[in-house]
């Protein structure tokens, strides 16, 4: 229903339906008119073809083309459905819906949830489960809360219970609840004697189970096969609990194993979400890509651990979500460390977490050189760890993390006792050759080379983390939560983008703080039309919700950023030649501020 309405929504364009019933005029990059559900003088009506969306700036109306059908035309949600359809030329017969039949999921989900219902039964007669999930630290509420049962401890007791419900036993197979005797006679329970953990779907309803034994049975954890209602790929444990606070929070933590994921929830960070034993994949990533700002990878401190930390930031990379890695303290998981230390001590892990870039730089040093100090490496060691360094960085999509991998790099150098701002520059250009080849082996078509670089503080393109980083420091300044400290900080921003600097300055100007005006009052109080439509378009943004920590982390952003362009300049301005004494003092300063910064920012 949701793609639907969103596959409608895209191909419908909002300003052509909107001006059957409106007269509408251009506005810069929107379009204006006269509110057609309150009565007024001078047009506050707005609508954004980039957003596709209207926003009236009088009573507050707003919403996309379903909501403006609706509520013009007096429709229910279904009419509209049909009536944009129509007009988007989207099909809405049964053809469109999913291939499976759907009676079949249903009786599949019935029996699935019949399934989860019978364990619960059990857990409650069942004390021996009941003290083996009392010894791991659950709270009866979280034991509620995730729905754990009891798989008893026979061949048929759950068989049984769906013969007598007249539940059909081979679909019960293909629910994965049963399994198929080996003499083809009849069937048997997958999950016997173990504590069962129910995987529910991203609209909340069980599909499987994972079941963990309470003794020392192989395997530990058994799994729901895969079926018509379950795709491990695409499926995260815990994602129906931890939606709401993903999105509250834009972050979400991920985690490999059940109980780590239990009790993270228990211990308040509700965030969290585990994969099912499972590569964090692709689809993974999609599910997450448009709810979060970053995601936390929280693996075990092993070498498969660190593996799989380091692949799932690559997927997340790829996508463009910020991905950051927590180091948990040896022989720790989530659970044990929340069980021994607290929640105090996860956050701090959570505080301390490192930018997946960089993490994999770390790991190259460790792989390398193990323990040793970098002063006592030798020669070959160290261009070793150069080499697989840039390969690493080659493969990063943000510009800003391949420079902070060669940062990095760039002590390893030979040329880094002489120069600094030299070192760098020449990895630069051996990372420019491993990007080329990296384009030739993927087989892509090389992107024209960029222009070599005669000075490496040449501007780089403006990071598109930046870009909104600016825009989110601007719309903070117009909710009353975020206005103080977005104001506060506005003068020192070094804005990249020329736009957002004149509206910043015009909003710090006005005579009363902008979010002291109704919105339709504020446009009023800007005259030039690029700037109301940058406003029009802050001011109709309705997510990431507003909040003083966003604007404060995006504010931090944008001065880490001037930092590090800030050093870039001085590192270039510092090996000029300079042929007069004077000029060699005034260099030794820069010099000196340069390492300055270079070491604050490092911390
Ligand atoms: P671990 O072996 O790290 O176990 O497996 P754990 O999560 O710490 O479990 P406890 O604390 O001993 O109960 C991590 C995850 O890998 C999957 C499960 O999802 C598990 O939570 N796994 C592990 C399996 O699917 N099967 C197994 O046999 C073992
Ligand atoms: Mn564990």
């Amino acid at each position: 229903m949701r793609d639907l309405r969103e596959e409608i929504r895209d191909r419908i364009d909002l300003v052509e339906l909107v001006s059957h019933y409106v007269q509408l005029e251009r506005a810069g990059k929107n379009f204006k008119g006269l509110c057609p559900f309150h009565s007024e003088k001078t047009p506050s009506f707005h609508v954004s073809p980039a957003l596709n969306r209207f926003h009236c700036f009088g009573c507050g109306a707003s919403g996309d083309a379903f909501a403006f059908l609706m509520r013009i035309e007096g429709l229910s949600f279904r009419e509209a459905m049909r009536r944009l359809a129509e007009r988007a030329g989207v099909e809405l017969r049964a053809e469109s819906l999913p291939q499976e039949s759907p009676d079949e999921r249903d009786r599949l989900r019935k029996l699935v949830y019949a399934a989860n219902f019978f364990y619960r039964q059990c857990l409650k007669r069942t004390p021996a489960a009941q003290q083996y999930l009392a010894q791991r630290g659950l709270t009866p509420e979280t034991v509620e809360a995730f729905e754990l049962g009891y798989a008893p401890d026979g061949w048929d007791y759950l068989l049984k219970f769906l013969q007598k419900h007249n539940f059909n036993l081979q679909e019960a197979e293909t629910a994965g609840l049963l399994k198929a005797r080996e003499d083809g006679e009849g069937y048997y329970d997958r999950f016997r004697n173990r504590i069962t953990f129910p995987i529910h779907d991203a609209a909340g309803r069980v599909v499987a189970f994972g079941a963990r034994t309470m003794g020392n049975d192989e395997p530990k954890y058994l799994n729901s096969p895969e079926t018509p209602l379950f795709e491990k790929r695409n499926t995260f444990y815990g994602w129906h609990r931890a939606r709401g606070e993903i999105l509250k929070q834009r972050a979400a933590i991920i985690v490999e194993g059940y109980l780590d994921l239990i009790m993270l929830h228990q211990y308040g960070f509700a965030h969290s979400l585990a994969t099912l034993g499972t590569a964090f994949t692709e689809d993974h990533t999609a599910r997450l890509k448009r709810l979060v700002d970053r995601v936390y990878l929280m693996y075990d401190s092993d070498a498969a651990g660190v593996r799989a930390a380091l692949k799932a930031g690559e997927a997340l990379l790829q996508a463009g979500v910020p991905a950051l890695v927590v180091s948990l303290p040896r022989g720790q998981d989530p659970d044990s460390l929340l069980r021994t230390q607290g929640a105090d001590a996860l956050q701090r892990a959570l505080d301390a977490a490192t930018p997946i870039a960089l993490f994999g730089i770390e790991q190259i040093f460790r792989d390398v050189a193990g323990e040793r100090n970098l002063l006592e490496l030798e020669p070959t060691v160290k261009a070793q760890i150069v080499e697989r360094g840039l390969r690493w960085a080659a493969s990063l999509p943000s510009e800003l993390d391949r420079l902070a991998c060669l940062e990095r790099l760039t002590p390893l150098t030979p040329a880094y006792l002489t120069s600094p701002q030299a070192a760098l520059h020449a990895l630069q250009q051996e990372l420019r050759q491993h990007q080329r080849q990296q384009r030739t082996r993927r087989n892509r078509p090389a992107a024209p080379s960029p222009e070599p670089e005669t000075n490496p503080t040449a501007r780089l393109s403006i990071p598109k983390a930046i870009f909104q980083a600016e825009s989110e420091t601007l719309r903070a300044a117009l909710y009353p939560d975020s206005a103080a400290v977005a104001l506060e900080h506005l003068p020192e921003i070094e804005w990249q983008i020329p736009l957002h600097a004149l509206l910043a300055d015009q909003l710090r100007t006005l005579p009363k703080p902008p979010s002291h005006y109704a919105p339709s009052e504020l446009l009023e109080q800007i005259q030039e039309e690029p700037l109301k439509d940058l406003l029009t378009a802050l001011l109709m943004q309705e997510s990431p919700p507003m909040t003083p920590e966003w604007a404060q982390g995006c504010i931090l952003r944008l001065k880490e950023y001037a930092l590090r362009r800030k050093r870039m300049r001085l590192a270039a301005e510092i090996t000029q030649p300079t042929p007069h004494h004077e000029a060699d003092l005034q260099n030794a300063e820069k010099l000196q501020e340069y390492w300055r910064i270079r070491v604050e920012s490092i911390d």
